[in-house]
């Protein structure tokens, strides 16, 4: 429960790179698991959620050896090749991993397994997973909902599900059993998702149909993905660039991120507030489109973002509103409902947190209101309350305001983005040395 200050900062200036997407490095390790073979991952981003992906898998049989932080090198056991640990298998935080496995689980014949978390993740909603899995024929039991949940792997049936909330974990998790299955499985989303695992289950060899509001699987008989070179992850990128946004004089550049537009609706908003972001050298990277990101600061003014904008900007949302507290006018959020389903209910951590700087801020069912001032937020003190996304935001709001900001419970960042503060303050230094040189 480390407590930590973030002062204000004049300007900043440089260039960083942000460790591996999160989302897609969970995914490298369980489908390299149930890959034929070695996987070789480069670029993965780790973290205490994807730590424990790789340690999920190793409890199911699977060995991964760990060439420095980044490279990992994974050998699979085949589709139907993982064993029971003979325990419960621990997700810790991580809701990636744990509605994921869900999929692959379901189909390990004659094993069963059972799946835990922290608290945190034990208090998430486990049936939007369970549900749909029963019907392709997955024998799951969840408690009352949530975990620990129990899973007897058996022969599988595909499905055509439309999704009831925008979900790309549900829909990955399907498309996971649809490998299991014996026809072809249909997830309908209403809104579009993140499609990581439909990209990646192409490139290993699975047939995977995608439309702009469905996927299908087939099932198949192997899979191979040889190397995964994992982009940098735009959700880690994504504090830097409102943090650039908003202190004046700024110029920051991002290299190497995941620019999928599926994951990228915070630019689209920002842009429609008056940030000026460019983007360069675009180029595909590891399967994803990707590119270097150029920001300067610049005044906003407020938006409003509805429910077709929120998956593509699910984890970003409460940058949305800090960005929005700075803005002339009004912002408002809506459809936006999921929210309160994540690692907090990120609308009342985000008011409650917003609030305490000073700013005016309201929340609704689903989503807020933010009534913004064109001049740096007062500051003040929050608490993370655990969640790695509300302490990023408490230190973007620090580095922008006119008082600093007090986050207690910041070592939760280290859930998503172990190197958050070193990077952070390594800017600052950067930063002060362009600021020495202009004077
Ligand atoms: C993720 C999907 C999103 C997102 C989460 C990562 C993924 O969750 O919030 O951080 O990797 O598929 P939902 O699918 O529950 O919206």
């Amino acid at each position: 429960m480390s407590a930590l200050t973030v002062e204000p900062v004049a300007r900043l200036v440089g260039h960083l790179a942000v460790p591996g997407d999160k989302s897609v490095s969970h995914r490298a390790v369980l489908i390299g698991a149930i890959c034929e073979g070695e996987t070789r991952i480069s670029g993965f981003g780790r973290s205490a959620d994807t730590e424990a992906t790789i340690a999920a898998v190793r409890a199911l049989g699977v060995e991964v050896y760990e060439h420095g932080e980044e490279t990992l090198r994974v050998f699979g056991k085949g589709l139907g090749g993982l064993s029971s640990p003979g325990r419960a298998i621990d997700c810790a935080n991580a809701g990636t991993l744990v509605r994921l496995i869900c999929g692959i689980l379901a189909g390990q014949v004659g094993e069963t397994f059972e799946l835990a978390g922290d608290e945190s993740l034990s208090r998430r909603p486990m049936e939007r997973v369970a549900e749909p899995l029963r019907r392709m024929g997955a024998s799951i039991q969840t408690t009352e909902g949530h975990l620990p949940l129990r899973i007897e792997g058996r022969g599988l049936n595909g499905v055509d599900y439309v999704l009831p909330v925008a979900s790309a974990q549900v829909k990955s998790a399907l498309l996971l059993a649809g490998l299991y299955a014996d026809g072809s499985t249909t997830v309908v989303e209403p809104v579009p998702t993140r499609d990581h695992t439909e990209r990646m289950l192409q490139a290993a060899g699975a047939s995977v149909t995608v439309h702009p509001t469905s996927a299908t699987v087939r099932p198949a008989e192997r899979l191979s993905l040889g190397e995964v070179e994992v982009p940098g992850d735009f959700s880690s990128a994504a504090p830097f660039v409102v943090a650039a946004t908003l202190v004046p004089g700024s110029e920051l550049h991002i290299h190497g991120v995941n620019l999928n537009p599926r994951r990228t609706g915070l630019l689209v908003v920002l842009e429609r507030m008056g940030a000026n972001v460019n983007v360069y050298n675009r180029r595909p990277i590891g399967g994803e489109p990707g590119g270097d990101l150029e920001i300067h600061a610049a005044p906003l003014v407020g938006t409003t973002v509805g429910a077709n904008e929120v998956p593509l900007a699910i984890d970003e949302l409460p940058l949305f509103a800090l960005a929005a507290a700075s803005a002339r006018g009004r912002s408002v959020l809506r459809g936006a409902e999921e929210l309160r389903a994540k690692e907090t209910d990120r609308i009342e951590a985000t008011v409650d947190a917003l609030r305490a700087m000073g700013v005016r801020a309201r929340g609704t069912d689903d989503g807020f209101d933010v009534t913004g001032v064109p001049a740096r937020i007062r500051g003040g003190r929050i608490s993370s309350r655990g969640d790695h996304r509300l302490a990023m935001l408490g230190a973007v709001a620090g580095l922008a305001s006119r008082e600093g900001v007090r986050i207690d419970d910041a070592d939760a960042v280290g859930v998503s983005f172990p190197g958050f503060f070193q990077m952070l303050d390594q800017l600052r230094r950067t930063s002060a040395v362009v600021e020495d040189d202009r004077r």
